[in-house]
């Protein structure tokens, strides 16, 4: 298992690109398994998830061909077994995301449940419940997720999802684009992923509306066909730099983004003193070398401020001036990088759902462990602002969510570097 290992102290500076985000192309992938035609999805990050998916894809028979930059054909024609193994489930909870597609087109899936994980049980009880209403045939034992049509479509069916859930709303979306008659997805997740995932399925001939509202409709069609379909840029990715450069009191650019959809982001880091300019296609953070502010914030789904860049503004808060508070609503588990920050001398204290942070002025380089892909990043940052060497351990989690996370990083002037652990 590999380390990093950070000097800290630098101010980052430069300009990097941002790749395609990996909670888009992980739905899309899936969504291939709806037609038997071949769909190319490009703007593909290079990650663990993404070889994983195309791992799991495989293993059921589906060809796929890498291109150059990533681009990749997917071929679900030659498709000749149904089910997604628990060895590849247990590494990627998003492999539940080819139930919903592998139901509707052929009739009958057998997926491995997803564990719970680091951050929280994470149960996928409203994927099933509402599949059930479109009429499948779901049962679970020895830890697998059976699943059949009886030989049937699939029937539209009006769907009220308890919770707000980006997958859960994913797979039932892509379920309904070959289901007999419409399906009313209400209190649907708004997140820009399933956006990207929708317009990939209109592309590909669904007839889908209200994406991005909390209520989604979609009235079934007999086919889909194929299509070329580039992923939207990775949000998650794109705030974990701009939150780093205003740790480090640095001035970046980040290109090949969208600035129109991390907007909560964007407003936490101006109340911490950054300066913001955007253009199409590219946002500039300057914190003209100040120690940021002191921010609190609340995390909820899209538009508020996602969970997933929770952990990187607790790094941020741990250095800045002033004392605030972090409330995680979306997952139960959140915040064990907090206690990994502590061990540089951070002073947060957790109570229930919420972190109380005092800013101190730098923190203490140390060695600490990761233990999701979100926390890692956020040691990595909080590595970036202390004083002398950093060791971040189990770093198997960052890969498989930023891509060349070292060298884009050393662009931006940080001394970090990879090792063997
Ligand atoms: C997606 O996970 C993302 N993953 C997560 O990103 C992200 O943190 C999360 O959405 C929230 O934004 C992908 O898109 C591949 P949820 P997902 O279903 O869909 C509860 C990362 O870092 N729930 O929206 O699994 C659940 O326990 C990852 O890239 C149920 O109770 O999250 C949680 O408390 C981490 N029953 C809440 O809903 C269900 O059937 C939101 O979960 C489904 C969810």
């Amino acid at each position: 298992m590999d380390k990093l290992v950070i000097q800290g102290g630098i101010r980052l500076s430069g300009e990097i690109r941002i790749a395609g985000a990996k909670n888009s192309a992980l739905p899309i992938m899936a969504a291939t398994l709806l037609t038997s035609d071949v769909v190319t999805v490009g703007n593909l990050p290079h990650l663990y998830d993404i070889t994983t998916m195309l791992e799991l894809l495989g293993c059921m028979g589906v060809e796929s061909v890498v291109g150059e930059k990533m681009n990749v054909e997917i071929n679900s024609s030659t498709i000749r077994d149904f089910n997604a193994p628990y060895e590849l489930v247990k590494t990627m909870r998003a492999s539940i995301l080819v139930l919903g597609p592998m139901l509707s087109h052929y009739g009958q899936a057998e997926v491995a449940l997803p564990g719970g994980c680091a951050i929280g049980s994470r149960p996928v009880n409203l994927h099933l419940a509402a599949l059930k209403k479109m009429g499948a045939d779901i049962t679970v034992e020895n830890g697998y997720i059976k699943a059949s049509t009886k030989g049937k479509r699939l029937k539209g069916a009006h769907i009220l999802m308890d919770i707000v859930t980006v997958t859960g709303t994913e797979n039932v979306m892509m379920a309904a684009t070959l289901a007999d008659g419409q399906t009313i997805i209400e209190n649907a997740a708004r997140e820009p992923e399933v956006v990207d995932l929708a317009h990939c399925l209109i592309a590909m001939g669904a007839d889908i509306s209200g994406e991005g509202t909390a209520t989604i409709t979609i009235n079934g069609v007999k086919r889909l066909h194929g299509c070329t379909y580039f992923v939207m840029p990775d949000r998650i990715e794109t705030g974990t730099y701009l939150i780093a450069a205003a740790a480090t009191r640095g001035r970046i650019k980040v290109k090949d983004t969208r600035p129109g959809i991390l907007e909560a982001v964007l407003s936490k880091l101006e109340e911490a003193g950054a300066e913001i300019s955007l253009d199409e296609t590219s946002i500039t953070l300057d914190m003209h070398g100040q120690r940021p502010k002191a921010v609190s914030l609340t995390t909820a789904p899209y538009p508020a401020f996602p969970t997933d860049m929770q952990a990187q503004f607790t790094a941020l808060n741990a250095v800045a001036d002033g004392s605030g508070s972090i409330t995680e609503t979306v997952f139960e588990n959140r915040f064990m990088h907090v206690h990994e920050m502590n061990r540089m001398g951070a002073d947060l204290r957790v109570e229930g759902n919420t972190v109380i942070f005092r800013g101190v002025n730098n923190l203490k380089g140390a060695p600490v462990m990761a233990t999701d892909l979100r926390a890692s990043a956020s040691l990595i940052i909080a590595g970036l602002v202390s004083q002398n060497e950093t060791s971040v351990d189990r770093i198997y989690h960052i890969d498989r969510g930023y891509e060349c996370i070292e060298e884009k990083l050393q662009l931006l002037g940080a001394k970090i570097r990879r090792l063997p652990s």
